[in-house]
């Protein structure tokens, strides 16, 4: 009697179950999850596809932490790279943030912000990201001395480099913080005004509850008024009603989270008759426990119900995946089809600012690689 070893891998890829059986067929099992998972792994990672909901803070990973701190003879609190991920265990965003921000601290110069920008946009290039739309935060960063100028002109300069030894394509959104005043978001977008070229739109990020989009009302329409698009986070925490302040207020061309959406039918009725994009963060919302389980994320409704949703990875240095770890994780917890994976990453190109002579051709990309890997 021949015995066999197996391993079964777990749908959300966080479990293996590993045992001997007399029984072929639990090989055959094993076998066949492993090749399916594989395939599809595969698949999603020659995917061309768009990010849009990537906050460049987020992407400083600990090794670049250490690195930068030393340049700049900096103290962390934390001895060693590994004892700084021992900490990256998160019970809601107030408690993420509070080590976000302390992180960001050790960026002080052009170089510095430029290192992160270009390491993120290398490892977005690998992971067949044509095109981005990142987030920075420079509240963040004025607030503890640092010039404007010196932020921008580090992001700016490796976008550009970029462009030009990837391929790459990358557009700037520019957040103002929630948790402080309006006049410091309205002070922040005055010193942005003389960089207007280099930024696409402005948003609405860090503690959602109790700072609602319409606290910020004022300083959205002197950004439009100054030809800047908008969007904000909204329904990440939040309620409902936060979606329907940042669609009404701020006028804004996407929602950014989004999830709590689905608590409200007016609203999901409203979204869809718009096609408002929606910049889902899957790995984000388990880190955050805005979910418990992977396999209860509200996707698989949204895609249902019509919604224009994308799939993003916020803050992977933080939350444990790129965009492409973000779709393999998702596809399996919820169990997507190919098709439906293709879907979404149409709908990152579609619910990009690109204009719509370059949405066309990112999407006949995408239709090239489905004639080429059997869908
Ligand atoms: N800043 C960085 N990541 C964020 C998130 N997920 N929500 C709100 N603000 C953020
Ligand atoms: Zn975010």
């Amino acid at each position: 009697m021949s015995h066999y070893l197996y391993i079964l891998q777990s749908k959300s890829l966080s479990k293996f179950n590993i045992g001997i059986s007399e029984n072929p067929e639990r090989r055959l099992d094993f076998h066949n999850t492993i090749t399916k998972e594989i395939q599809m792994i595969k698949f999603i990672n020659g995917l061309p596809k768009a990010e849009l909901h990537l906050h460049i803070e987020g992407t400083l990973n600990p090794e670049l932490m250490f690195k930068i701190a030393k340049r700049n003879k900096i103290e962390i609190k934390y001895k060693s790279v590994d004892e700084l991920k021992k900490v990256y265990h998160f019970s809601n965003l107030q408690d993420f943030l509070n080590l976000y921000y302390q992180g960001a601290e050790v960026l002080r110069t052009e170089e510095d912000f430029y290192e992160m920008t270009w390491s993120y946009l290398e490892k977005a290039s690998s992971q067949n990201v044509l095109h981005c739309e990142i987030f920075f935060d420079p509240q963040t960063h004025t607030n503890r001395g640092i010039k404007f100028e010196t932020v921008i002109n580090g992001i700016h300069k490796a976008l550009t480099d970029a462009k030009n030894d990837f391929g790459i394509s990358a557009k700037l959104i520019m957040c103002f913080l929630r948790d402080l005043d309006e006049d410091s978001a309205i002070k922040t977008l005055q010193e942005a005004l003389p960089h207007k070229d280099k930024i696409i739109a402005v948003g609405l990020d860090s503690a959602e509850i109790g700072n609602p989009p319409s606290k910020f009302k004022n300083v959205f329409n002197l950004a439009r008024n100054e030809g800047f698009l908008t969007v904000a986070h909204a329904g990440e925490e939040g309620p409902a009603n936060y979606v329907w302040e940042a669609l009404e207020h701020l006028n804004v061309s996407r929602i950014d989270h989004g999830n709590n959406s689905m608590n409200d039918k007016d609203l999901i009725d409203q979204l869809v008759k718009s096609q408002m994009p929606l910049t889902v963060c899957p790995l984000s919302n388990l880190k955050l426990k805005v979910v418990d389980d992977l396999k209860k994320h509200p996707l698989k409704k949204m895609i249902q119900k019509n919604l224009l949703v994308t799939i993003n990875s916020d803050d992977p240095a933080y939350f444990g995946g790129y965009v492409n770890e973000n779709y393999t994780a998702i596809a399996n917890a919820l169990d997507l089809s190919k098709e439906e994976i293709c879907k979404l990453a149409k709908n990152s190109f579609q619910a990009s600012f690109l204009d719509d002579d370059q949405k066309e051709r990112m999407i006949e990309k995408i239709d090239e690689y489905i004639g080429t890997h059997q869908v």
